[in-house]
């Protein structure tokens, strides 16, 4: 390794060249790989940062970083140690040692101005990277096409070797196990070297990998010349070998002229020669020469000729580092593709979640064909398409791409930096789609919401694809992930129990609004419910009871967690005992009305007007013609929050009106109730009273009953009729004109428009009455 003032000063003379403004007043590599300090990247989501986030976490630094989006790779990393901050705030940056910035960054990010103006250290991702390198024996794998598998491949070679490298990669391989690792054991670092904005000339390694040299990036570089000057001013800065691809035209002529220089590919000059090629479906199998005599032969499991060159480059590299060829041969079997190509994400006798980069029609055809070839029942994908110019370009034909498709639902086009083109969207696909008579087709405009889509028509037996070059494997990921808690869900709640993912809770309200659960379940039995009260309080889930859902206002977000509805099996039963009736928390109070009435008992007749069941009713002592729940009940069963059962008679019980404090923390299981004889004519009358109250004085329409608890004084329903409230409306919430205490859904609802109209009642009713309406509907979950 060099002298510490020899890196830092060449390291200075190459910020110098490129970036005079941001020499940094320290000897970065001691800086970073021998010293802990506070280190502060500004747009740390990007893949590239991301990688160098946690490597200076693993070489001990107090590392935060700020973008303006999160991807699942920041939140690995929070869990790590990284201070992530949503936005680019100068304070946040004020107490590091060192800023490090993306070359996505602009100049005028406010961090940067700050610590420009504040003359403390900044620099660039790559200076760091090469910084951080020049610690160990760097090699860099550069070139147009395929560093992202090369770099994977020889650092896993390298690892396979026992030669412990670090590694620094552009994108997650699974093999590797992160995208960037720091291996203090190891002599090695093998990073993959980034041509497109000109910082390959910081890197000084010791060994370069070329790949291949053509004109990419014209947005940076004016023509081929200046591409290949960066080239060489990396070659005159690597100290050891340079590995070239013989059969790239314009590496060859850059890398022939060099002393030393180690040449690989088919051409006979190659001094690493593959022989003897022959692709496969998903691989291929070829022999490798070294200078005329032979090595032995080598299995590659990723598929295509490039990736035969890709491997004779890493043959050539670990021989040359003294790794034996059979060694190299039995890793290169082992190595699996980067990120998104096939990749399982999740496997089990009865799911099977896969994510590939298909993005042309033609890939998406051969990418749905191995899917249906797997033999599982449905193929279900999410698509994302990606580019309008070639959405627009290639309609038709991804109209027909998706035949083998059970079911599609097709995000908006993800634009890799391509401006809009009117009329162009997920919406012009899935046209094409139905034309052709796909019937499984559905448009998302909503991207956060694709993996709810798919996730809630899971079946078993179904093997889900995410197909695009975009961000969709994101989508992909969290049903992967929910999946696996759902599964567990299940044996939980058994054989006889349901678990589904993101069932839209506006299903499940009378009010017909609200978002998502995350997780629905459905015990049949107290044994089941116990269960996964313990199972949720020891995996940390959130877990929210409903039952019909009359009284229940589910904001559009949904609700996260579980939400758990105890429904048939014993929750259904009702027993009638003498006097006394006994039901489930999921029977419906108007079931019980008439259960009574068919043995001859009275005083239940007013649960006849309520939507609700048991459960629902007890936990806010709900009413109707002047009677409250509670005056009935004798005795309940509930579930406390360790999933313990606990029998309780209405004396111990505290109740209020419209509240039930009790039943805020623990699960109603069932309730009993007190009956009087009565004669049947005198029963029905009553029945028939409350019918009758209801059908003159409550509207038919979609609604969660009376939406106020009734102040002192006045009835709400009253109030509000005074207010002149009657009929206002936001978006399709109205007050029904029938009774002002009711808001009604005219279709399509959204929870946030309830809110809104609930809001405008209570600001009116404050202003003009001093009143404060107190809301009785229980208003769950997130906002969107
Ligand atoms: N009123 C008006 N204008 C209206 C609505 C009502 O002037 O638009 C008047 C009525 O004429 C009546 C008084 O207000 O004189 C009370 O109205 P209502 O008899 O309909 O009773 P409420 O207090 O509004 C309560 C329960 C209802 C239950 C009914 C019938 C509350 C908050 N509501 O309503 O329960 O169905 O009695 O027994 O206690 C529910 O809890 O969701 C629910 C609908």
């Amino acid at each position: 390794m060099k002298p510490a003032s020899e890196e830092c000063d060449a390291l200075a003379d190459s910020a110098h060249e490129e970036f005079p403004s941001r020499i940094p007043p320290l000897d970065l590599p001691r800086f970073l790989t021998r010293e802990h300090h506070r280190i502060h990247l500004v747009g740390v989501a990007g893949s590239g940062m991301s990688g160098l986030a946690g490597l200076l976490i693993e070489l001990g630094h107090a590392v935060s970083g700020s973008d303006k989006v999160t991807t699942t790779e920041t939140e690995r990393l929070q869990r790590l140690g990284l201070r992530f901050h949503d936005q680019h705030r100068p304070e946040h940056a004020d107490a590091a040692n060192l800023v490090v910035f993306s070359s996505a960054i602009k100049d005028d990010n406010p961090i940067l101005v700050a610590r420009r103006d504040s003359g403390k250290p900044v620099v660039r991702r790559a200076e760091a990277l090469a910084a951080i390198m020049r610690a160990k024996c760097g090699i860099v794998i550069a070139g147009m096409h395929g560093k992202t598998t090369t770099s994977a491949m020889t650092a896993h070679v390298l690892r396979e070797g026992g030669l412990h490298p670090s590694h620094y990669v552009g994108a997650e391989i699974p093999l590797l196990g992160t995208n960037a690792h720091w291996d203090p054991r190891g002599e090695y670092f093998v990073a993959e070297g980034d041509e497109s904005d000109g910082t390959l000339c910081c890197f000084h390694p010791e060994h370069s990998l070329i790949l291949n040299i053509e004109e990419e990036h014209l947005d940076f570089y004016a023509d081929l010349a200046a591409i290949e000057k960066v080239f060489e001013q990396l070659i005159d800065q690597t100290s050891g070998t340079v590995f070239y691809n013989a059969d790239d035209p314009n590496a060859a002529r850059l890398c022939a002229k060099r002393k030393g220089a180690v040449s690989y590919g088919f051409s006979e000059e190659a001094h690493y020669r593959g022989i003897d090629v022959e692709l496969r479906d998903f691989g291929s199998v070829f022999c490798v020469d070294r200078c005329g005599g032979k090595l032995g032969e080598a299995t590659l499991n990723v598929p295509g000729e490039h990736n035969v060159h890709n491997a004779l480059g890493v043959i050539a590299l670990a021989s040359e580092l003294g790794i034996p060829f059979e060694k190299i041969a039995a890793s290169l079997r082992k190595f699996e593709h980067a990120r998104r190509r096939f990749e399982i994400k999740y496997e089990s006798d009865r799911f099977l979640l896969i994510d590939d980069y298909a993005h042309h029609p033609t890939e998406i055809r051969a990418t749905l064909k191995t899917a249906r070839a797997m033999g599982r029942k449905r193929v279900l994908a999410m698509f994302q398409p990606h580019r309008y110019s070639r959405t627009k370009a290639l309609c038709r034909e991804f109209g027909s791409a998706f035949d083998e498709a059970d079911r599609v639902v097709v995000t908006d086009v993800y634009p890799a930096s391509e401006p809009p083109i009117p009329g162009i969207s997920g919406q012009t696909i899935v046209n094409e789609m139905v034309k052709r008579g796909h019937r499984g087709a559905s448009y998302q405009p909503r991207f956060e919401r694709v993996h709810c889509d798919i996730g809630n028509a899971l079946d078993v037996g179904d093997l889900v694809l995410s197909l695009g070059a975009g961000n969709i494997h994101e989508q992909l990921s969290i049903l992967a992930a929910d999946l696996v808690i759902a599964e567990k869900l299940k044996a939980v709640v058994g054989e006889e129990g349901d678990v589904r993912l993101y069932e839209p809770l506006s299903k499940h309200t009378t009010l017909r609004v609200g978002g998502p659960a995350q997780f629905w379940v459905e015990p049949r039995n107290e044994k089941a419910f116990a269960d996964l009260i313990r199972f949720c309080r020891d995996e940390n889930l959130p877990l929210f009871a409903m039952g019909r859902g009359s009284n229940l206002l589910v904001r559009d977000g949904g609700i996260c967690g579980v939400v758990v509805h105890p429904r048939g099996g014993d929750f259904d039963k009702i027993q009638v005992n003498s006097s006394e009736i006994t039901a489930g928390a999921g029977v419906k109070l108007r079931e019980i009305a008439y259960a009574a009435r068919a043995s001859n008992l009275g005083g239940l007749e007013w649960m006849e007007g309520i939507p609700g069941a048991v459960g629902g009713a007890l936990r806010m002592n709900a009413g109707a013609m002047g009677a409250q729940t509670f005056e009935s009940v004798t005795r309940i069963r509930y579930l406390d929050a360790e999933g313990n059962p606990h029998v309780k008679d209405r004396d111990e019980l505290e109740v209020f009106y419209r509240r039930f404090p009790l039943l805020e923390n623990n699960f109603a299981i069932s309730a009993t109730f007190r009956t009087q004889p009565a004669e049947r004519a005198e029963i029905d009358s009553r029945l028939r009273e409350s019918q009758e109250k209801r059908r003159t004085t409550q509207p038919i329409a979609k609604s969660a009953g009376c939406i106020f608890k009734n102040p002192a004084g006045i009835p709400a329903g009253r109030l509000v009729d005074e207010l002149g409230l009657k009929n206002s409306r936001v978006g399709n919430a109205r007050v029904s004109e029938v009774h002002g205490n009711f808001i009604v859904n005219d279709g399509g609802a959204t929870a946030a428009e309830m809110l809104q109209l609930i809001d405008k009642i209570q600001s009116a009713a404050r202003a003009m009455r001093g009143i404060e309406l107190e809301t009785e509907v229980e208003i769950v979950g997130e906002p969107e």
